[in-house]
């Protein structure tokens, strides 16, 4: 075939699958098929070699024709296709505004973080000032200097994970007492809230569960303060109505110990399966802050009384939220917490 009706050819085969593009893809595959290394046009570069030698030049000139024609062809086409692949993404991307939104359902405070935060607030009402001991303890703090030396047999009542013979997770937040009383000499009015942990586990004991500890040493502190403070304590947390008794006890680092019972917010005295029939519910231990306590951590116990109190804010939560076990507090299923929602803090 004749050189110039070869030409011919390729113009009208590029103009023809030029048309035929739709994207950047195909674009490339045919822009190489003609213009590309081994293309077609390189191809007829080749093939000058048998084009006798006087029609070179004029030969030559054409397949360059041809190649900058194509050349110019295709940045257009490739310009065209760029901007028609732009307008094809704006489309696809576009944000209708008044489409339905997706529902975010918002949480709800896990009834654990309901009773610390009333506590607290009820608390801090009342002058006291917050402190978080460490969960990490040494046997010193969570049990000697609490009055409860290695072979004391109240050891016993609490079952201690240990790390080693002198670390140990604490079991109370009593552990605390200590580190404020060491630190801070009277007036000391404290509420420690923060983790404890014991190896026991059943419908209402956790390995892990919180604490509320209180604190108030000063000069003339009594039984009758620990008391009105209790009693302020029941009304804020469980109702107007509620009065507190305290019962004798024992707790190595108070002397005297209680345990402190509220009124039945459920039949009010009257007795029911809440209360067992009694009337009464147990809520929490206290005591005075033994002597013995206090001069260990340079207190003066003959110039400084003070009162201690620990409640399980879990029992507190079970109690005041109708909770018959334990395990529905840190099995984290959203359908129990979401019977929390709009429950004030
Ligand atoms: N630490 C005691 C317990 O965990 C509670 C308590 C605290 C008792 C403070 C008296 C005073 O059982």
């Amino acid at each position: 075939m004749e050189l110039k009706d070869r030409i011919k050819e390729i113009r009208e085969k590029i103009s023809e699958e030029i048309e035929k593009i739709t994207s950047h893809k195909s674009f490339l595959e045919i822009k190489t098929k003609f213009l590309g290394r081994g293309g077609e046009i390189q191809g007829l570069f080749k093939g000058m070699r048998e084009v006798p030698q006087e029609e070179r030049p004029e030969a030559g000139k054409n397949i360059n024709d041809l190649s900058s024609w194509a050349a110019a062809l295709f940045d257009k086409k490739e310009e065209k296709i760029k901007a028609e692949e732009l307008a094809e993404r704006i489309e696809s991307e576009k944000i209708d505004v008044t489409m339905p939104g997706k529902r975010t359902e918002p949480g709800s405070y896990h009834p654990d973080t309901l009773i610390k935060r009333q506590l607290v607030d009820v608390f801090a009402g009342m002058g006291f000032e917050i402190y978080e001991g460490p969960e990490i303890e040494t046997d010193y703090y969570n049990f000697t200097a609490l009055n409860t030396p290695k072979d004391h047999p109240a050891r016993d009542m609490q079952d201690t994970f240990y790390i080693t013979p002198e670390l140990l997770l604490r079991t109370q937040t009593s552990a605390g007492q200590i580190r404020v009383m060491e630190n801070k000499k009277p007036p000391i009015k404290i509420l420690s809230p923060g983790k404890v942990y014991r190896s026991d586990s059943d419908a209402t004991h956790s390995p892990m569960f919180s604490q509320m500890e209180g604190l108030v040493v000063d000069e003339g502190i009594t039984l009758c303060d620990l008391k009105g403070m209790l009693d302020e304590f029941a009304r804020k947390i469980f109702g107007e109505k509620i009065k507190t008794r305290l019962r004798p006890s024992y707790f190595p680092f108070t002397e005297p110990s209680v345990e402190v019972d509220v009124s039945c917010f459920s039949c009010h005295g009257a007795g029911c399966r809440l209360c067992k029939g009694t009337g009464w519910i147990e809520v929490l231990g206290a005591g005075m802050v033994n002597r013995r306590v206090l001069s260990g951590c340079g207190i003066d116990p003959d110039r400084y009384t003070g009162f201690a109190f620990g409640m399980g804010v879990e029992r507190i939560a079970m109690l005041k939220y109708g909770i018959t076990n334990m395990k529905n507090l840190f099995d984290g299923d959203v359908k129990f917490l979401r019977q929390f929602k709009g429950t004030e803090v």
